[in-house]
């Protein structure tokens, strides 16, 4: 029999879900909103849709998505792993994925999103009742990063007792994590939690960034995201008018201009090739000051990663003019995407080229630690 998929859960940012179901209504006209938790969204696909289980949903709002398979709802977690096993029958599974929805906005509180114990918990109890036909069953991995085209099965602790269950084939960056959500190694004292954005951004972005490259950020302090880009081993600028943190301004290949990026004389950027963003202002004002650095005749910069706030939900419906906007200064490769570390932003990724991104062939030069 066919495995036709009849639902797609989505996981995204709690508060989120507006702006996600508004764009999917655009992008995908024939899904139509079935039942949502902050966090989480389902749809139900037209029929006989005819999506592959690799499928790019193309949308900035949405974490990770899949399949549905169905809702087990229980108070005893081996029962409950009993019947996602029932649902998932004879389908390939090369990993398991178990991830909470999200209990507050990143950052709130001390809430970050990610692996949580019981998430963990509850996959141990899923692999464990694994019953496999055959005298010796495969091992199955929980939470491990998925390697591109592996079977992923899915299991959302929408609440502690009632999981929906789901599949998805990996295949871009965020579909390999559990959630959608990257785990982000550490240093063991981070300056601001903006180190996991621009981190996350990174990897995901494909920006070539590469050691000993110069880099600048507008509205660097305290310093998280710096930080980020010097454990790359980058030389990097921060502008802001406000202080940084004792620790980056101590490394040595870190300058702090205390200004606003307007007063940047522009030939301190001429040796520039990345710049970062994450000025605490409307994306307009960001873009107007990303703007007159970028299109300066002086100034040559590759590729960018732009913190774009939302200080209101409306401003989700300018994305295609944020974008339209940058494609105009001659970046040919832009995309937008709430990353899991964001709060109420998202990250808009320019590249001057497709070709540049990373793993695509160019001239060999050593490439930055991962
Ligand atoms: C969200 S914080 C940046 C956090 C920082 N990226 C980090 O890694 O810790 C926003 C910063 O934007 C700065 N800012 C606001 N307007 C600015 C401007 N016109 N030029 C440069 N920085 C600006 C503020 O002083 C504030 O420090």
């Amino acid at each position: 029999m066919p495995d036709i998929p009849t639902h797609l859960f989505t996981t995204c940012q709690v508060g989120a879900e507006g702006a996600l179901k508004a764009e999917l209504g655009r992008t995908w006209p024939g899904f139509r909103f079935a039942f949502s938790r902050p966090g989480f969204v389902t749809f139900k696909l037209p029929n006989a849709c005819g999506l592959a289980d690799d499928f790019d949903l193309r949308s900035v709002f949405a974490r990770t998505y899949g399949f549905c398979l169905g809702k087990i709802e229980g108070e005893n977690a081996e029962q409950m792993a009993d019947e996602l096993w029932a649902l998932v029958g004879d389908r390939p599974v090369d990993v398991l994925h178990v991830w909470q929805r999200d209990a507050a906005l990143p950052g709130e509180g001390d809430f970050e999103p990610g692996r949580t114990t019981l998430a963990d918990e509850m996959g141990t109890i899923i692999v464990s009742r694994r019953r496999e036909a055959g005298p010796k069953p495969s091992p199955l991995d929980v939470n491990r990063r998925a390697h591109q085209g592996e079977a992923v099965l899915d299991c959302v602790l929408v609440e502690p007792n009632q999981w929906w269950i789901g599949r998805h084939r990996a295949a871009s960056f965020h579909s390999r994590w559990p959630g959608g959500v990257c785990q982000i190694e550490l240093p063991p004292e981070v300056v601001s939690r903006a180190y996991l954005k621009t981190a996350e951004a990174l990897h995901w972005s494909q920006l070539p960034i590469q050691a000993g490259d110069r880099v600048v950020e507008l509205g660097a302090a305290p310093g998280g995201s710096c930080q980020a880009l010097l454990d790359r081993g980058l030389i990097v600028t921060g502008v802001d008018p406000a202080e940084m943190d004792e620790s980056v301004l101590e490394h040595p290949d870190f300058t702090h201009l205390q200004m606003r990026s307007v007063e940047v004389r522009r030939r301190d950027f001429r040796d520039v090739r990345w710049l970062i963003s994450d000025i605490s202002a409307a994306p307009a004002y960001t873009l107007d000051a990303v703007e007159a650095i970028v299109t300066h005749e002086a100034v040559n910069i590759r590729g960018m990663l732009l913190t774009l706030k939302l200080s209101n939900w409306g401003l989700a419906d300018e994305i295609r003019s944020y974008v339209s906007r940058v494609r105009g200064w001659g970046f040919e490769y832009v995309r937008v995407r709430q990353l899991a570390f964001n709060r109420r932003e998202m990250c808009l990724a320019a590249m001057r080229s497709r070709s540049m991104r990373r793993g695509q062939k160019r001239p060999s030069r050593a490439r930055s630690p991962r």
